[in-house]
């Protein structure tokens, strides 16, 4: 595969919204392995689902909500009630993208079992498509267990949020041959386990080029090279929110500037009383 990444350029055609009718499937993403790259961003609320849905191949509920919407200092805090919540939203704004919803930090890990009390929950009360979990080496076993009860799972290896603490922070992985063996066998492991997608993060162009020979389902990346099947940003990260942002995205957009230029606009005028404007006045009918 080995793409060469292209130069950002505005005189590029942008991408038309594609026209669906049905939301796409798990498997209708799994088939798109080796084929047109499959596009995925984060959504946490309704507007922001309805705005991407048409660009979207899958919507992701990430756990990064505990970040970027509710300012944790981690994903570590976010709760099963946070996740649902914000599922509930981007199912409502959303029509046609797949949408996958994280399950958070300890609602997963301990046995098969708490796994799937969690990940039914999630699907029964926000009516998403599948789940996403981070997977370590102990996630095969819950993985086939999930898949085997009805519930499509996205895998999530290479940098683990969850893990930080073990992993001693959001550091890129994979940079010595011991963690990118690590990281291939737990990519290899969760696609024979039965996920119909994987998510690679924060890895080398040569290991995501590795991993996406390796396994036959798609690799969406994100920190991982054009070398995988799809991508994924955080949307907030690549819509230019944050003043800091990782050294793998793109900021596609200004809104840290937009949101500050149109509410210093707001105060000005508020405070030279030119807004209310007269539009925005009701007349008195009698
Ligand atoms: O929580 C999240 O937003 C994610 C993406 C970064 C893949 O897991």
């Amino acid at each position: 595969m080995s793409a060469q990444p292209q130069p950002p350029s505005d005189s590029r055609p942008h991408s038309r919204p594609v026209k669906r009718t049905r939301r796409v499937t798990a498997p209708q993403i799994t088939g798109r392995k080796g084929g047109e790259p499959i596009v995925c961003l984060t959504a946490y609320d309704a507007p922001t689902a309805e705005i991407i849905d048409p660009h979207c191949d899958l919507i992701l509920v990430g756990d990064s909500v505990g970040m970027v919407v509710h300012g944790l200092p981690s994903t570590v805090g976010v709760t099963m009630d946070m996740m649902i919540m914000h599922g509930q939203a981007v199912m409502r704004g959303s029509k046609t993208a797949m949408v996958v919803v994280d399950l958070p930090f300890g609602s997963y890990e301990g046995t098969p079992d708490t796994a799937f009390a969690s990940a039914s929950r999630v699907m029964m009360e926000t009516s998403c498509q599948a789940v996403k979990i981070e997977s370590g080496s102990y996630a095969a076993k819950t993985i086939a267990y999930l898949v085997e009860r009805g519930i499509p799972v996205m895998s999530h290896v290479g940098l683990r949020p969850q893990s930080m603490h073990v992993l001693g922070g959001f550091r890129a992985r994979g940079r010595n041959q011991k963690v990118a063996d690590e990281i291939l066998r737990n990519a290899v492991a969760a696609a024979e386990a039965g996920s119909f997608a994987v998510v690679v993060e924060g890895v080398s162009a040569e290991i995501a080029e590795r991993v996406t020979k390796a396994v036959d389902i798609p690799t969406i990346g994100i920190g991982a090279s054009p070398n995988c099947d799809g991508q994924i940003l955080v949307t907030p990260d690549m819509l230019g929110l944050f003043d800091r942002v990782p050294k793998f995205v793109h900021k596609f957009g200004n809104m840290r500037e937009q949101i500050d230029a149109s509410v210093s606009q707001y105060a000005d005028e508020v405070k030279s009383r030119t807004f209310p404007r007269a539009e925005n006045l009701y007349v008195f009918k009698d």
